[in-house]
């Protein structure tokens, strides 16, 4: 008999958080007033690569946690009738598609995170936009471009079998790197070539201490137990609440599965990658 049930549509996820309330030092003086996600690669800020990824995933609901600095991501998801007037019934409107589609097609929701405690307590900090629901997380900053389905599009599809587990996007960083990310240890799935079962993991070990050179990106899905973990997690010498240290202790009871995803990841939460994308993107518009 055919189930009435539809596993698959039970579990679909509809909501990406946007944790983007961090100040960009490594981009001053610009991200004195222009938040580090509205930086653009050729024309498009980071943060609607992000939005657009999401959505590629089948997700309608942005939730953003942003700050009072932050004006210009919401301005960015909301109409501007003056452009759209001038621009109509010009040569440009063809652009109005570009500007307008995610604002369309996707409900936006905000809340401020009132101090910057880090990562855990940026996601913390969305619990009232998520509710008791798995969810997606974005870092805008990891841009990612895949030939195929995009990254985040690939966590879902692992996420319907491992509806229990949270899943972390990972990739193989070079040893001496491994100081920047939070690193996971854990063996192969089963019959897979790229999902891990994480045993343990840690934040921003020295190269000695680091189990593999296997880093988390800045894609996640999560279970709603995230929140109550992440509730009960200490601050860490920094006084941060890390996402890792939460991930952790669910790891612990075989929760979090890491995958090593298809596709190009450059980060451009620093210089360097910044302009790394910017460079790829542009060779691929034919631009230089
Ligand atoms: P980053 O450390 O990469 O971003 O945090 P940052 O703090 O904005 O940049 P720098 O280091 O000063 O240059 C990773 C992600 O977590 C968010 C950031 O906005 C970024 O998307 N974040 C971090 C928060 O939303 N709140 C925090 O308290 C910390």
């Amino acid at each position: 008999m055919k189930s009435m049930f539809n596993l698959e549509s039970f579990i679909k996820i509809n909501k990406c958080l946007f944790p983007v309330a961090g100040y960009g030092t490594r981009f001053l003086p610009v991200t004195k007033a222009i938040p580090k996600e509205m930086l653009p690669i050729l024309t498009k800020p980071l943060i609607q690569y992000g939005v657009e990824e999401a959505m590629s995933a089948g997700m309608t609901t942005m939730a953003m946690v942003t700050s009072k600095y932050k004006q210009a991501i919401k301005n960015h998801f909301e109409p501007h009738t003056d452009i759209e007037t001038s621009i109509k019934g010009t040569a440009k409107e063809a652009l109005l598609d570009e500007v307008n589609y995610a604002s369309e097609q996707c409900d936006f929701s905000y809340i401020e995170q009132q101090e910057m405690l880090g990562l855990g307590h940026a996601i913390y900090t969305g619990k009232p936009l998520i509710g008791d629901e798995p969810f997606a997380v974005i870092l805008p900053d990891d841009l990612c471009t895949s030939n195929g389905d995009s990254i985040l599009k690939q966590m879902a599809a692992l996420y319907v079998q491992h509806p229990d587990c949270c899943i972390v996007a990972i990739e193989e960083v070079p040893m001496t790197e491994v100081d920047k990310y939070g690193v996971i240890d854990g063996k192969l799935l089963k019959g897979s070539t790229n999902a891990y079962q994480v045993s343990s993991m840690v934040e921003k070990p020295s190269p000695e201490e680091a189990p593999t050179n296997l880093a988390i990106i800045g894609r996640y899905i999560l279970t709603p137990q995230i929140f109550n973990v992440l509730e009960n997690t200490k601050q860490d010498k920094n006084g941060e609440i890390q996402i890792t240290d939460a991930l952790m202790t669910l790891a612990k009871q075989g929760k979090v599965i890491a995958y090593k995803f298809e596709g190009i990841r450059y980060d451009c939460g620093n210089v360097k990658g910044f302009v790394e994308a910017t460079n790829a993107f542009a060779k691929s518009e034919g631009l230089i």
